[in-house]
């Protein structure tokens, strides 16, 4: 005898996330500033490896776009220079030294994030 009860799938959630990401996708499009204001502006937003590279230009667009950046990386010089940057732009970010294979050094970002 078969008893698994069939049930109607709440398929909601899919249809909002669905719709979230074409609107995102459309926005980005049209007015890519925009989109990304509209995505980050006045949240906090924690970036790793953002003394150079990638992170670092990361770091400047997002704060741009009205995010406060909580950069990270090993060198606190070199994310000092990014965050003075950013300030000098009239963004708002904060430098956290920590070497992320070291487990007690993500502990200690993370209570310092807190
Ligand atoms: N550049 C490209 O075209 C490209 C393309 C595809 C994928 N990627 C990948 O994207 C990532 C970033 O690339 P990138 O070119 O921006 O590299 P990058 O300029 O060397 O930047 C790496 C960043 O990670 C930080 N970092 C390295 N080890 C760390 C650790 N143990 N703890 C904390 N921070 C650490 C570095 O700062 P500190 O040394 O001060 O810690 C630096 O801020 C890499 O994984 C790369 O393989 C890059």
């Amino acid at each position: 005898m078969n008893d698994i009860e069939w049930q109607r799938p709440d398929l909601r959630p899919h249809i909002k996330r669905i719709s979230a990401a074409a609107g995102w996708r459309w926005r980005q499009r049209f007015s890519p500033r925009g989109a990304l204001r509209r995505r980050v502006a006045g949240q906090v937003v924690l970036i790793t490896g953002a003394s150079s590279g990638i992170g670092a230009g990361l770091s400047h667009r997002l704060a741009r776009a009205g995010a406060t950046v909580l950069l990270v990386a090993r060198s606190i010089e070199k994310l000092q220079d990014t965050v003075d940057d950013i300030q000098a732009d009239g963004g708002r970010a904060h430098a956290y030294r920590c070497d992320l294979a070291d487990l007690d050094s993500c502990d200690r970002l993370c209570e310092q994030v807190l």
